[in-house]
């Protein structure tokens, strides 16, 4: 893989920067997350974390199930106050 190549579409990171950043001590998807942000895009590294397992594996000398799965994050996206009570309830 091409260090120029774009492996987080959604937050355009490079297999490059992936390498540089387990050459730095990332050692688990979680890791490189943090320190590239690959997988904290629109689609929460769906698209994404096989490729950065890939990398993991190689860099590492890992096999794809020694690579710890990334901890889940739930998207966060604004809702209405409304959405959470009933702002007329608080005056009981
Ligand atoms: S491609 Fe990486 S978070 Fe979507």
């Amino acid at each position: 893989m091409d260090d120029e190549l774009i492996v987080c579409r959604c937050e355009e990171v490079t297999a490059g920067e992936i390498r540089r950043a387990i050459r730095d001590g990332a050692r688990d998807l979680s890791a490189v997350k943090r320190r590239t942000r690959a997988g904290m895009g629109l689609c929460q590294g769906r698209t994404c974390e096989s490729l950065v397992v890939r990398l993991l594996c190689k860099e590492l000398g890992l096999r794809a199930g020694d690579v710890a799965p990334a901890s889940p994050r739930p998207p966060v996206v604004p809702v209405p106050f409304g959405a959470i009570g009933d702002p007329d309830e608080a005056d009981h």
